[in-house]
């Protein structure tokens, strides 16, 4: 059977991208932030699953603003770079694990989760930078990707509380698949930060720290908290942060069980833990979190 080794969480800030594509890498502001995760990305070249179930969002990109799936899985066999503005990033394209997506959405939309089915999508600064982060500059992605985008663009979006009992479900998905898969399953977006209005600029790195304590010790009360709170003290696209509790919830320790709403296996080992202001307008979180 598959199976779900590690959950990883980042920030997808679009100019890290811009920083690694145009050799800035090095220059102190960035290295700041590429600092922390060069641990990762030793750690994720010893642990190289066969495939990420990545959950991110598209930013009007793919959808545009026409049509807009609150949950989309996609479920082609590979998926092209999108052109935000200045081009395809210069990074691999991206090839999808078709058979295990199909397998997840039939067993979740029959888990009563209406997810859409996209079989063509181009992914923007959402997937491709956490790649960066994670992979480094590479001619290839190193294993198979399965995007998973989530409306946080446009009201109304989904709670933390549907993201994390949606996220169980997806753990029940892959460990029913038939293939000794291992499989690592990635929340992105956030941190706080606020690109719009009289509040632009926003940053709360105590709420962030919060958040980051919760996600690890405390999923299920977290996923409690409501959007109005995320909006008001993590600005207002630090909503993004909803979808890391979809990684979060695929964990064993709050899997769902058989019978009852049980909590299951142990407490993930906290791999490595980073927060990093600023980058660009945004707080840099990240977290490997593994089974035990
Ligand atoms: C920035 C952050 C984002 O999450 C995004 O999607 C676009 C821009 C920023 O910090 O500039
Ligand atoms: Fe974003």
């Amino acid at each position: 059977m598959a199976r779900i080794t590690a959950s990883v969480y980042t920030s997808h800030v679009p100019a890290i991208g811009a920083a690694l594509d145009l050799g800035k890498a090095q220059e102190p502001y960035w290295q700041k932030v590429f600092s922390g995760y060069e641990f990762s990305q030793r750690w994720m070249r010893e642990h190289t699953p066969d495939v990420i179930f990545l959950v991110f969002n598209d930013h009007a990109t793919s959808f545009s603003l026409e049509m807009i799936p609150t949950f989309a899985i996609g479920t082609a066999a590979e998926y092209a770079i999108a052109d935000e503005g200045w081009g395809p990033r210069p990074v691999p394209k991206v090839l999808g694990h078709a058979e295990l997506s199909a397998h997840i959405a039939q067993s979740v939309i029959q888990d009563d989760f209406d997810l859409t089915l996209v079989n063509k999508m181009d992914v923007d600064h959402g997937l491709t930078v956490p790649l960066s982060l994670l992979f480094g500059q590479v001619s290839a992605w190193p294993c198979k990707v399965i995007p998973f985008a989530v409306n946080v663009v446009q009201y109304p979006i989904p709670s933390g509380r549907r993201c994390f009992m949606l996220g169980q479900a997806i753990r029940k998905a892959i460990e029913s698949y038939d293939e000794p898969l291992n499989v690592q399953i990635w929340g992105t977006g956030g941190m706080s930060h606020q690109l719009q209005g009289p509040r632009a600029g926003l940053i709360n790195k105590e709420w962030d720290n919060h958040f980051l304590d919760r996600l690890i010790a405390d999923p299920a009360g977290l996923s409690q908290v409501p959007h109005i709170e995320y909006v008001r003290e993590a600005g207002s696209e630090g909503i993004e942060l909803v979808m890391w509790l979809i990684a979060r919830g695929a964990m064993s320790d709050v899997a769902r069980g058989a019978t009852a709403d049980a909590a299951g296996g142990a407490a993930p080992r906290v791999t490595h833990r980073f927060y990093h202001v600023p980058a660009s307008n945004t707080a840099v979180g990240h977290l490997i979190l593994e089974e035990t």
